[in-house]
């Protein structure tokens, strides 16, 4: 198990006018599984490449364990095969004229091994994977999800350190990847390797993360347990891209029935904050949910939304549109006209940087 760090680290490809990572300062503590959450494009691959030493950076230091891989300052600059680490792609290239078992038996990092020690581990990972009965068959002759668990199994035959995984699921469907994330969980840990994992998918992450770090615009927007993520997000970014329905932002000065009522609500507690976010669940049709020092807007149901097991509620002041969610049914119509309430405690303040209003305190 071994620590990676980042100090100040930065890249700019060839060409580009603006960073693809800016500045990041990072800590992986041995045996975690910390998962890079964030949109399409937010530097989450080259973050993981840079460790992986595909890519290198030109600001800052990387880390790996007490041996420095790269340092810009000092010209120190590490090449991938001598990092000792396993990598897993979203696109998995098996070798089709070799069978399951050779495959594993002959990647890249467990080719230069004694037959016999070759042997023994494409085993022990096959069995690790649970797929020890398609030892000796074609990768065509499997499903996108077996084949996924032997490009797992040729990373851990390699016996790494640390598994650096981009995206690994993207090309499963939904129930092959709700399978292949428990199998993640229970490698994890089985190995007490340090993992990496990136994903755009804010769900995956709050499933399988010990910590996430959240990333926008090549830069480091949040890190944290997946709870202190979603229930203290650090600033509006974060607090909009965790959560489905998205959180209710109402914006100070916003036109209006709601946005007058939540101007008020700041004027009376003398809060200087620009804007407020409540997350559907936390907009309650009941007022006995809420509390004494809870928000109340008047809004109309405009839409009901059953999801199966739970209801989207839609609502509106003629302005904009709200979301409320219900783990029971719901027991308004469309049409009517309804107050809803929103505790304090469940009141998100951000300045006018979109910055978090309340200190950051460790979430329950
Ligand atoms: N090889 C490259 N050359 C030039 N630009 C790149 C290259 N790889 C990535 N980028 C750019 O860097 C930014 C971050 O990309 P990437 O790290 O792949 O993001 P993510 O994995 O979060 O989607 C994007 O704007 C992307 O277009
Ligand atoms: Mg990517």
């Amino acid at each position: 198990m071994l620590r990676i760090s980042l100090e100040g680290v930065g890249k700019t490809y060839p060409g580009n006018e603006r960073p693809s990572v800016d500045g990041v300062d990072l800590e992986v503590q041995p045996g975690e599984f910390l998962c890079l959450l964030g949109p399409s494009g937010c530097g989450k691959s080259t973050t993981l490449r840079m460790i992986a030493g595909l890519e290198h950076p030109d600001t800052g230091r990387i880390t790996l364990g007490e041996r420095v891989v790269d340092d810009v300052a000092a010209g120190t600059r590490l090449d991938a095969e001598r990092r000792g680490l396993g990598l897993v792609f979203q696109n998995y290239a098996l070798w089709p004229h070799l069978t399951v078992r050779e495959n594993v038996e002959f990647g890249p990092a467990v080719q230069k091994l004694p037959r016999a020690e070759r042997r023994d581990r494409a085993h022990e990972a096959l069995a690790t994977l649970a797929i020890s009965e398609l030892a000796e068959r074609y990768p065509s002759a499997l499903s996108g999800g077996q084949q996924q668990r032997v490009a797992i199994a040729r990373t851990l035959a390699a016996r790494p350190q640390i598994m650096l995984l981009d995206e690994p699921l993207s090309n499963l469907d939904a129930r092959l990847r709700l399978e292949m994330r428990a199998e993640f969980q229970r490698l994890h840990r089985q190995t007490g390797n340090t993992m990496v994992f990136v994903t755009h998918d804010q769900f995956e992450a709050m499933t399988l993360a010990t910590r996430i770090v959240v990333m926008d615009q090549g830069r480091i927007q949040q890190v944290g347990t997946p709870l202190e993520i979603y229930n203290r997000p650090a600033n509006r970014f974060v607090a909009q891209f965790m959560g489905n329905p998205p959180i209710n932002i109402l914006e100070r000065g916003e036109p209006g029935a709601a946005a007058q009522r939540i101007e008020s609500w700041f004027e009376a507690r003398g809060l200087d904050v620009a804007s407020a976010g409540i997350r559907p669940e936390d907009l309650r049709l009941q007022p006995q949910l809420a509390g004494p020092d809870a928000l109340d807007l008047q809004l109309e149901v405009s839409a009901l939304l059953p999801t199966g097991g739970s209801w989207i509620i839609e609502l509106g002041d003629g302005t904009r549109r709200f979301f409320a969610t219900s783990q029971q049914r719901p027991e308004v119509t469309c049409g009517q006209r309804i107050t809803a309430w929103a505790a304090s405690q469940h009141i998100h303040l951000f300045d006018r940087a979109g910055m978090r209003h309340q200190p950051l305190e460790v979430a329950a």
